[in-house]
């Protein structure tokens, strides 16, 4: 028999079985559409035992192999210096390349520390998209964040292989506008997860890295989703077919000089992330912070189990098979919807597929967030939750107040990982092309409640009136 090359194999499939189950609650549209009332329209508001098929995100929802369960047994519980905290700095110096490791309580721990470390106020943070938590710290500490992806990032139908790429002619304008000593780092995040999970090319990145080298600025590398880049780097970029994905995540690490990470995502634990970077002295000034904000510096928050977790989930996320599958699930839930005509950002993602809820609901203006009614309106179909990804997780702009409006107004299917079936994937698409059959219907919301910060975690809304409502009851009187 002759072997298949790895390229060739025809089915995605999982390179695991399932040896525990968790069972679901079976709802009905009545107890949906109550259930998305009393959450404000809002589905981070719901319960999640209300929830059928669960796609609000996929930080820290993965299933966790039998060998990280394992790995929770032998958790060194020591306040200081735990066996697992080295197992796990060991585990970042292999698989990622990083010397210095501070684990913190998740992504945003390692955020709000790096920023506070190199951002002075009056700074500028470019980045190739922002992200919620990142943007906010980045703020928090005095900084201001300038959008540096390529224009095509913010277009849903580009089918641009890169859209996660760095826009040169933007970081050189902002250098000629605020000067290069006023930008500490470029923050660039590997698979754009507010671009629909967009990869960053190695060439791209090492043209950043000698563009940096020239104005003396560092790259700090938000790595959350790591491994994901490499897989479409590997079926995308000229030279890497016959790479190893582990191989491709060392390249993409050492083109940077710390990074912030979730491993709520790729590193496959249901809690934990780290800041780990190169250089010795900015390592020391973050365990004087880590040991204010998080924790010491061998624990930053996380108990030891989580840690020893977390070194075998990185191993564990580097594997071919396991990506394979892992964007092949992702690409089948995305092609059932681009052959039924609905309209989602392309190229696929690698963690979601996109709904474009502006072009689903084109008669819902921005200003009543489509993108939030439409994920309502899937969950009281089928009891499938999402995630808006548009003007209410935007926000408002920090010095003036105005609300943001960006180009993407999505709808996020965020699949967990090593979690659903193929037939769980089939119930997404079904329902997805039911409610879009009858969009018509979906109406705009307006807030009852705008937190602050972060609003789309706590925001709450009702139905708003179809716009232009008012306009025709004036004229009718
Ligand atoms: N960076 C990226 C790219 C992320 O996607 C997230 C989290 C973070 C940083 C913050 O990490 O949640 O561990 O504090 N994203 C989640 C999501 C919340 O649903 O996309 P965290």
């Amino acid at each position: 028999m002759i072997e298949q090359p790895q390229s060739r194999r025809r089915s995605w499939a999982e390179p695991f079985k399932i040896k525990m189950v968790e069972l679901l609650k079976t709802t009905t549209i009545d107890d949906r559409r109550r259930a998305i009332r009393d959450a404000g329209y809002n589905t981070f508001l719901l319960r999640s035992e209300d929830v059928y098929i669960d796609l609000l995100t996929d930080s820290g929802v993965s299933a966790m192999s039998d060998r990280q369960w394992a790995g929770m047994m032998v958790g060194d519980e020591a306040y200081a210096g735990s066996a697992n905290f080295y197992h796990l700095e060991e585990a970042v110096r292999t698989n990622y390349g990083y010397r210095y490791t501070v684990p913190t309580h998740q992504g945003r721990g390692a955020e709000h520390i790096v920023s506070r470390l190199l951002i002075k106020p009056g700074d500028y943070v470019p980045g190739n998209m922002y992200f919620t938590t990142t943007r906010l710290h980045q703020e928090l500490a005095g900084g201001t964040f300038v959008d540096v992806v390529i224009d095509e990032a913010h277009d849903p139908q580009h089918e641009h292989p890169f859209k996660g790429n760095v826009d040169f002619a933007k970081l050189d304008a902002l250098v000629e506008r605020v000067g290069a000593e006023r930008i500490p780092y470029v923050s660039v995040a590997t698979c754009v997860n507010m671009a629909g999970g967009q990869p960053i090319s190695l060439a791209n990145l090492r043209e950043l890295r000698s563009w940096c080298d020239r104005h003396d600025v560092l790259i700090v590398h938000d790595m959350t989703r790591v491994a994901e880049n490499a897989w479409f780097i590997k079926q995308r970029e000229a030279g890497y077919a016959e790479r190893s994905v582990a191989s491709i995540v060392n390249e993409i690490c050492s083109l940077t000089d710390a990074a912030t990470m979730s491993a709520k995502k790729d590193a496959l634990v249901n809690i934990g992330g780290f800041l780990a970077m190169n250089d010795e002295a900015l390592y020391q000034r973050a365990c004087g912070l880590i040991v204010v904000y998080e924790g010491l510096h061998t624990y930053g928050g996380l108990a030891g189990r989580d840690m020893e977790a977390m070194a075998i989930g990185i191993r564990e996320s580097v594997d071919d098979d396991h990506i394979r599958a892992r964007i092949g699930q992702v690409e089948y839930l995305g092609e059932q919807l681009t052959r039924a005509g609905v309209p989602i950002v392309r190229p696929i993602g690698g963690h979601a597929v996109f709904l474009d809820a502006r072009r689903i609901l084109p008669h819902v203006p921005q200003e009543q967030f489509p993108a939030q009614a439409l994920a309502a309106a899937l969950y009281v179909d089928s009891g499938v939750r999402s995630m808006e990804r548009g003007a209410v997780s935007a926000g408002r702009n920090a010095a003036t107040g105005e609300n943001y409006m960006p180009k993407l107004e999505l709808v996020r299917l965020t699949i967990p990982r090593r979690v659903y079936t193929q037939a769980h994937m089939d119930v997404v698409a079904e329902s997805v092309i039911d409610v879009c059959a009858s969009a018509s219907s979906i109406k705009g919301l307006r807030f009852t409640y705008e937190p602050e910060n972060l609003r789309f975690f706590l925001g709450r809304f009702e139905e708003a009136a179809p716009q232009g409502a008012h306009a025709k009851v004036a004229g009718s009187v």
